[in-house]
Parts: structure tokens; sequence; C-alpha cells
């Protein structure tokens, strides 16, 4: 699969609802044209995957008026964008838990899923009770039912297993924006995140769009990303030179 995967913890509703004197949820409401925006410009930007944290398994612990109005959002969201992801190309896909959704923003999510589902232009996870932490921990559950079952030995067992239970598959991020100026995980994709380029914005999520996106990328595609190797310079270095080093050591 070609193309970036791009991760965004799409933060400062809250912040940019109460610089202009208005509710929380209004800044949710403004939250979504970004996410329009977003999934709009990111095919055209060399984006082919794109995880947006939309609800942490941590936000339960917000008033249940809050939390009310996300998920009727989120009903709303998928009602309104269905032709449009599908038209684009768009396949939408939630990963968290569902067992905790309203039933109605439930129903209207699957709804999108199930026609979304053959879209080839670009993926579209949202995060909704979302927890890395519970991720981890389901995975590593599934690996020791594995185990127990006698389909798995306990030394066959890598990172590679681990990795596969967890992500189901999919590339780790490439990118990993957030916005609002916070420079933290917040329980975000804990393992995939290991050797992803970290992008902090001080714009808030209402406030970022296509222009922000594009900036972002820009930035990325400067970096050297090394993975633990050298960096290209230095491995132009001859063997022989790395062994008498080491026997000097040595
Ligand atoms: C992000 O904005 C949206 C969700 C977490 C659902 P916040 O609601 O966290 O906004 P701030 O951080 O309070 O400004
Ligand atoms: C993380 O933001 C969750 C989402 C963006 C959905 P929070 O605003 O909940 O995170 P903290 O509480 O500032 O760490
Ligand atoms: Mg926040």
């Amino acid at each position: 699969m070609n193309g970036l995967h791009v991760a965004i913890i799409m933060d400062g509703n809250g912040r940019w609802a109460r610089s202009r004197r208005k509710p929380r949820w209004r800044g949710h409401l403004a939250g979504v044209d970004s996410v329009r925006d977003v999934v709009r410009a990111a095919p055209d930007l060399g984006v082919r995957t794109l995880t947006l944290y939309a609800f942490s398994s941590d936000n339960w612990k917000r008033p249940p008026t809050e939390v009310g109005r996300l998920f009727w959002l989120l009903r709303e969201y998928c009602a309104r964008e269905r032709d449009e992801l599908l038209a684009n190309g768009v396949r939408l896909t939630a990963i968290g838990r569902r067992d905790r959704i309203p039933a109605s923003a439930l129903r209207a999510l699957e709804a999108v899923e199930q026609v979304t589902a053959g879209g080839t232009t670009l993926d579209l996870r949202l995060a909704i009770d979302y927890s890395a932490r519970a991720a981890i921990t389901t995975a590593t559950k599934t690996l020791a039912r594995r185990v127990a079952r006698g389909e798995l030995r306990v030394d066959a067992l890598t990172d590679r297993e681990l990795n596969d239970a967890i992500t189901g598959g999919v590339p780790a991020p490439d990118l990993l924006i957030r916005t609002a100026g916070e420079r933290r995980l917040s329980d975000f994709m804990l393992w995939e995140l290991a050797y992803t380029e970290l992008y902090f914005e001080t714009a808030t999520w209402p406030e970022f769009g296509r222009s922000h996106l594009e900036h972002a990328l820009a930035d990325f595609r400067r970096r050297e990303r090394r993975f633990g190797a050298a960096g290209p310079k230095e491995q132009t270095v001859p063997a022989s030179a790395v062994a008498e080093a080491v026997g000097a050591v040595g």
C-alpha cells in the first residue's frame, strides 16, 4: 500500500470555544468542519491512511451532556458525510470499543462502514472509545488464548505476532499531529508510534485545515528517518574502518 499514514490527535475544541465565549460543544461542532477539510485534502497530499482520535476511553469522564453531544455529532457526521465519502472513495472504519457507543450513533457508524467498505482512495479510521493500553491488553489476551489452545508456542511469540494482533496489519503512522499545543499522547497508539515522527501544532482543532496539514507534511518530508540505523553519510564508512575502530576499543 503506497501513501502515508497520518494520525491526528484532534485537540483544543474546548479552548477554541472558550476563547470565543461559546459553550464547549460549539467547539466540537466547529471541529467537524476541520474533519471534513482534512479528509478532503488528505488524498491530494499523498495520505493514504488517516487515523483521527475522536473520543478516548478516558473521555467518558466528561459531563454526560458533553459526551451525549459528541456522539450526536458522530451520528450527524456519519449521516451527512456518507454520500461524499462514498463518492470520493473514502473507506471509513472505527477502531476502539463498540459496546459502549450509544445505539443510534453506532447504527449510523456501522451503516457508513458498510457502504464505504469498497473505498480505495483513503482509509479513514476514527478512533472512538479508544485506548491504546486497552488495545494492547486485548491483543495480549487474544495471543494468550492461542497459547492456551496449543496453537502458538510461547517461544514462537515475537513482536510480529503482537504487532499483528494490535494493528490488524495496518502499517504504523508515519506522522502524528497533535493540535492545540499539548505535547502528550493521551493513550493514543502507544505501540504503533514507536518510530512515528511527531508534530505539535499550536492551532486548535477547529482552526486546523488543509494549509495546516500541508505545512505538517512539508515539515515531515524534510526529516531524516533512521529507525535506529546510522545516518546516510555515516553508512558509507567502509567495513574495514569499523573493524579497526572496534579492535581499538576492544
Ligand atoms: C478535543 O478537544 C475533542 C475531544 C477530546 C473529544 P477538547 O474537548 O479536549 O478541547 P480542550 O482540550 O478542552 O480545549
Ligand atoms: C485526547 O484529548 C483525546 C482526543 C483528542 C479524542 P484529551 O483532551 O482528552 O486529552 P488530555 O486529557 O488533554 O490528555
Ligand atoms: Mg483536550
